[in-house]
């Protein structure tokens, strides 16, 4: 949950010398990044260094950051024929640095600490692709969606199968988990999600699940979308703080691993507050198997490192 993002010193040290772009795309670097939180925070995991929106280059999409702006797409898909002309992209050959990054990353953590890859889900990527950028309703997303289903379920199908086998390559280059992220899905209704998401979904998490390693399926806000959102796969579902991690557990049902729910808004709360917030979601898990602590979404730039660390202490039981 950018774990290896700006609220770090030394993160904001490399990029004054280095974009986004450029820290991705060079694999000493992007490995160096995706270890600075383990070394610093004592987490139990690595997340990969990268970004949801890489495969956008190989696609023809082209993708900048401007400063303080997020994501930009120079080239949106806005007209159904786009869908159909998007050109095949090979995730070994075409994010080849990617997967070097994983290689040297899962080289150079201790071997209790696994490496996670991951990938944009279907919908959450196909939501950048059509609007250019990030956005607060959805229209172009949902426009396009209702107005031009074939060439919907097209983009859809080819961004699952892309994904898929990005994230098994991720897998064969060292990665010993997987997320896809769903970030944005909580936008629908549930209707909407089972016709035209669901089946997509589930297909990169099928591609996904062949390299045997575990598949965590992470979305926010799916509090009413639960059923379906599980239905379509995951050996472990990421909830936000929307709904109470038991609530979240009793519909996700047995046989699953449940990951998230704290608010990244709390680790900016005074620490006698964190602290209770923490404790509430280890309560709500109660020591059963199968529960990763994590926080909801990503965390904010303004959150001090204090506050990462005293997480990290409480849950390893301090
Ligand atoms: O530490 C980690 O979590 C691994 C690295 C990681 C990044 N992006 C690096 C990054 C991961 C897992 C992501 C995923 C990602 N990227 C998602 C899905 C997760 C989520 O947060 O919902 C999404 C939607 C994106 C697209 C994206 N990338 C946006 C919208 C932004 C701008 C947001 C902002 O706060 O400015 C980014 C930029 C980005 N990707 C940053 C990082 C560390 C921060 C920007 C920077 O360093 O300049």
């Amino acid at each position: 949950m950018r774990q290896a993002g700006r609220y770090l010193p030394e993160y904001r040290a490399l990029r004054q010398k280095h974009s986004l772009l450029e820290l991705c795309r060079q694999p000493d670097l992007a490995a160096e990044v995706t270890l600075l939180p383990v070394e610093r925070l004592g987490v139990d995991a690595a997340i990969l260094f990268a970004d949801i929106l890489l495969p956008f280059e190989p696609l023809g999409l082209g993708l900048t950051f401007a400063a303080g702006e997020g994501p930009q797409i120079t080239r949106p898909i806005r007209r159904a024929a786009q869908a159909f002309e998007l050109p095949p992209v090979d995730p070994v050959v075409d994010l080849g640095y990617v997967m070097q990054a994983a290689r040297l990353a899962a080289q150079a953590l201790p071997p209790d600490v696994p490496l996670i890859g991951f990938a944009g889900a279907p919908f959450t990527l196909a939501s950048y692709a059509i609007e250019g950028g990030s956005t607060r309703n959805f229209v172009l997303t949902k426009r396009f969606m209702y107005s031009e289903p074939q060439a919907w379920h097209e983009l859809m199908r080819r961004l699952a199968e892309l994904v898929g086998g990005y994230l098994a390559a991720q897998a064969r280059a060292g990665a010993r988990a997987l997320q896809l992220f769903d970030s944005w899905v909580g936008c629908l209704s549930p209707a909407d999600y089972a016709a035209y998401v669901l089946p997509h979904s589930r297909r990169a998490l099928a591609l996904a699940r062949q390299a045997a390693v575990p598949v965590i399926h992470f979305g926010t806000d799916t509090a009413t979308l639960l059923a379906d959102f599980v239905g379509a796969g995951g050996d472990v579902i990421g909830v936000d703080w929307r709904v109470p991690l038991d609530v979240a557990w009793e519909r996700i049902g047995p046989g699953r691993g449940i990951q998230g729910n704290l608010d990244p808004v709390a680790l900016l709360a005074p620490r006698a507050e964190l602290e209770r917030r923490v404790r509430d979601v280890l309560d709500r898990a109660a020591g059963r198997p199968g529960h990763i602590f994590n926080l909801g979404h990503g965390v904010l730039p303004e959150t001090a490192v204090e506050a990462l660390q005293a997480v990290v202490e409480w849950v390893h039981g301090g």
